[in-house]
């Protein structure tokens, strides 16, 4: 798969939109047209390379979809991330940095410590 960006195609990003099972059980696959259709209003569809992949071994945190170059790493997204991904990333070249993988695993260590405190608190 290709994950480098060749200058001479014309496109300043790539995208890989995982379809894999688990992503694709979170509503994936549903992403794709949003995204399409973002990049549409955003103009800027001719300048990004889309592709599905299979599973790019995040599946805890899926939805994956990465952006090259990069790769930028956003999980657990969902329409509205997308929009956001391409307005703030594509067009304005921001890195989305609440929707990255590293916010993902940061709001999981937050779910599962506040899990543990209730368990705790039950004497369970
Ligand atoms: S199925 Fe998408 S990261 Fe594994």
């Amino acid at each position: 798969m290709r994950s480098d960006l060749d200058p001479a195609d014309g496109h300043r990003y790539r995208i890989h939109l995982c379809v894999g099972t688990h992503c694709a059980a979170r509503g994936s696959r549903l992403l794709m047209p949003v995204l399409q259709r973002e990049l549409q209003a955003a103009g800027v569809a001719d300048e990004i390379e889309v592709l599905e992949t299979t599973c790019r071994n995040r599946c805890d945190f899926g939805p994956s979809l990465n952006v090259y170059p990069g790769p930028v790493w956003y999980n657990e997204i969902d329409a509205p991330a997308v929009a956001r991904i391409v307005r703030e990333h594509l067009v304005d070249g921001n890195v989305v940095e609440d929707l990255t993988i590293a916010s993902a695993m940061r709001r999981k260590r937050e779910r599962d410590a506040r899990k543990a405190a209730l368990r705790a608190s039950r004497g369970a």
